[in-house]
């Protein structure tokens, strides 16, 4: 007998589900870029390592942001372009901290580079510009130096570099953290910082005429700060436009939680702090409604992911590979389609090897954590309507805030073609469930129905490694239909992906 159910209602749409909710944040640290996305060692002569490149293209990755993160508030772009050997080695002020151990930075992998590499995936890239000890000039010329098609010293050097075409990058964040790492800054101060770069920055955007720029700020989790910094970016007063089309927070969960030590209690909590992220959209899109609307200036979660004790500055931010984790992003990315009337991008923190990367790297070995298998299973949803969900699902008291822990969460979404996609977790780490899914007004019995699951007999703690990444692939999953309902037994912490054509 089933014991949850989840009932779909396709007149219900909530809007287009942006592919851009499945981005990535790439930094310069730890073993991100360096290792990650370029190395000497497995590389092809360029420099790029063909192994993460091909997982990453095969996931379809929409956008990617980088260099930070804190370390984009202590980058100077000139550092990174040019002839290699004559780019000068740094220690950045936030990864470096003091120690002597971490790696300078070489600056071997700059903007030509990254932005090479995000052509090579089929990927958007995010420059993040340096608010904190930058200037609006360094980021208007960056702007110009990657976008401008005319005939100024900038675009010049990007030829002689090797790029004859102009990039068009669109996503142009102003600064990162900027109320911690980037400048420690009120809201107020970090308004009118936004805007004077902004106004920089954004007149680049009718220079190039043909090149539609997105400016992003970046907010916080504490929602005050949020609510004063939009009063501030308002407060123009004489009717200047000024442009601002996402405001971004980042949410990390699990902080106090190490994988090696946790059991079914803090897998509980850990779960219910993901699940915090709906609180967060809720909050910061009301920020935004309070001063303009989420339809002229969207929500990003520029970074987010379980971040735990393991992932340290000491040791590049690393932490391994599980089913728990993988198990919190199918939660977010549920979350994400049903603020789909509000979201226009996320990036996961990040891309390989730091905090819950999607690919792991060791020596000339590359693979797919489980995180990774989540992701290709919600592929079917970008780009798609997201319908409204509803939940009828036992749950468990948790020691963390005032939220139980609901065992089954879900969100459903419909294609052009008219295919409905709805993914279902068991967020229950000991036991079963068996779950209804009723797609209202549908008729599942003449429909074809195709059924993929996660984790089924996995530990939630269970690492992946170069020899057992295989093993976290999806399989088929039994689906009993009688006309709109369909069946479907979720063994303990697992995911599922369900479509009916
Ligand atoms: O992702 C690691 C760090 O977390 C980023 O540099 C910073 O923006 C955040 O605090």
């Amino acid at each position: 007998m089933a014991n949850a159910r989840v009932t779909v209602h396709p007149e219900a749409r909530i809007d287009r589900i942006e592919p851009e909710l499945h981005g990535h944040f790439s930094e310069h640290l730890g073993r991100c870029v360096y290792d990650g996305l370029w190395t000497d060692d497995t590389a092809d002569e360029d420099g790029f390592r063909e192994d993460v490149l091909g997982l990453l293209a095969d996931l379809e990755i929409p956008v990617l942001r980088w260099p930070g993160g804190c370390f984009a508030d202590d980058y100077h772009w000139e550092d990174g372009v040019g002839s290699r050997e004559d780019r000068p080695r740094r220690r950045n002020l936030f990864w470096a901290q003091g120690r002597e151990d971490v790696p300078e930075e070489s600056n071997a992998f700059g903007t030509d580079e990254f932005l090479e590499f995000c052509e090579r995936v089929g990927t958007e890239p995010y420059l993040a510009a340096n608010v904190g000890s930058g200037d609006p000039q360094e980021a208007a010329d960056w702007v110009e130096y990657c976008n401008y098609d005319g005939d100024t010293e900038l675009a010049d050097r990007r030829r002689a570099n090797g790029h004859e075409e102009p990039y068009g990058v669109k996503y142009w964040g102003l600064g990162n953290e900027n109320w911690g790492c980037g400048g420690q800054m009120t809201p107020e101060q970090y308004a009118r910082e936004y805007r004077r770069f902004a106004t920089y920055v954004g007149s680049m955007d009718n220079l190039m005429l043909d090149h539609d720029l997105e400016l992003i700020a970046c907010g916080f989790e504490n929602h005050e700060w949020n609510h004063r910094f939009m009063e501030e970016i308002g407060n123009t007063n004489w009717g200047v436009e000024f442009p601002l089309d996402h405001l971004t927070l980042h949410h990390y969960y699990g902080r106090t939680m190490s994988i090696a030590e946790a059991g079914e209690e803090k897998y509980d909590q850990f779960l219910v702090e993901a699940l915090e992220m709906d609180y967060h959209i809720e909050r910061i899109a009301s920020a935004i409604n309070a001063v303009a609307t989420t339809r002229d200036i969207g929500v990003i979660i520029d970074e987010w992911g379980a971040w735990h004790t393991e992932a340290v500055a000491e040791n590049g931010l690393e932490q391994p590979g599980t089913v728990i984790d993988a198990l919190s992003a199918a939660a977010v990315l549920d979350i994400f389609n049903h603020h789909s009337d509000v979201m226009t991008m996320s990036n996961i923190a990040q891309t390989v090897n730091v905090l819950q990367c999607l690919v792991e790297t060791d020596g000339d070995e590359a693979w797919a954590r489980p995180t990774y298998r989540v992701f290709d299973l919600y592929a079917p949803h970008k780009g798609n309507d997201a319908l409204t969900t509803t939940v009828d699902t036992p749950s468990r008291e948790v020691e963390h805030g005032d939220d139980d822990l609901p065992f089954v969460g879900a969100s459903a979404s419909v294609a052009e073609d008219g295919e409905t996609y709805v993914t279902v977790t068991n967020l229950d780490c000991r036991d079963g469930h068996t779950v209804e899914v009723a797609i209202e007004g549908a008729d599942a019995g003449d429909a074809d129905v195709a059924a993929q699951v996660l984790f089924e007999g996995q530990d939630p703690g269970l690492e992946a490694g170069a020899s057992n990444a295989d093993e976290f692939a999806a399989d088929d999953l039994g689906v009993d239909v009688d006309g709109d309902v369909l069946t479907v037994d979720l063994a303990p912490s697992t995911v599922a992906g369900i479509s009916v054509e």
